[in-house]
């Protein structure tokens, strides 16, 4: 008798503990637009504001423009424009790309990518941080993985225009296009020449055609 007591009371105390902590285990944190995104997301709207139109998002039903210099459109669903992921480590993109259309090499630091094709051949590729090229043609129906941060891209390689949507593993995966990361941007050529081995007009061509300067 004693001893059940014993037995016992450890148990019920744990019990206790485990279902108080329960208590603390929260559906959803929508996020606050009017804060700043943090690491860890961004803080909870008060769940009395919460509504349906925070878990649905309609963005990714017309195709992006793809009138630019890649012909391509990438439409996020990110937390910024889809409160209701926020915390979730989900999100998704529409990607439109026109014949001759491409989504330069680049990389999302935050985030795994999948591909779905729903329209349209795709070649494909991701680059390992040994270098090793992993590289393939899509058509519809096919799905593709990027793993998180590394390299990768995305070519129309067909003769109609490709449609394709895409999930990624976090709220917020960022995007950044190497070309645009080396020639978008103000870095002065003669340390873009030293970075990448490419000659001064080389630098200076693509510095004009990806709205860089100096
Ligand atoms: C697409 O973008 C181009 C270039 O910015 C612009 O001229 C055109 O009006 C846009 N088309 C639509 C349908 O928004």
């Amino acid at each position: 008798m004693v001893l059940d007591r014993v037995l016992v009371l450890p148990l019920l105390l744990s019990l206790l503990f485990l279902s108080s902590a329960d208590g603390l285990v929260q559906d959803f944190c929508v996020a606050d637009l009017s804060s700043q995104d943090t690491p860890a997301g961004y803080p909870c709207k008060p769940v009395s504001d919460v509504g349906y139109c925070d878990f649905v998002f309609s963005g990714l039903a017309s195709p992006g423009n793809t009138s630019n210099l890649i012909k391509a459109a990438v439409t996020p669903a990110f937390v910024s424009q889809f409160p209701g992921v926020n915390g979730l480590g989900i999100s998704a993109v529409r990607l439109d790309i026109a014949v001759g259309g491409v989504v330069p090499l680049h990389t999302h630091p935050g985030g795994s990518e999948l591909v779905i094709v729903m329209q349209g051949t795709i070649t494909a590729g991701t680059i390992s941080s040994s270098n090793d090229v992993y590289v393939t043609q899509l058509k519809a129906g096919d799905t593709m993985v990027f793993p998180q941060g590394l390299l990768h891209f995305q070519i129309n390689s067909g003769n109609s225009p490709v449609v394709a949507f895409v999930s990624f593993s976090s709220p917020s995966p960022g995007l950044q296009i190497t070309a645009f990361a080396l020639f978008g941007n103000d870095l002065p050529s003669e340390i873009v020449e030293g970075v990448t081995f490419l000659d001064d007009a080389e630098v200076k061509r693509l510095k004009k055609v990806l709205g860089g300067s100096g």
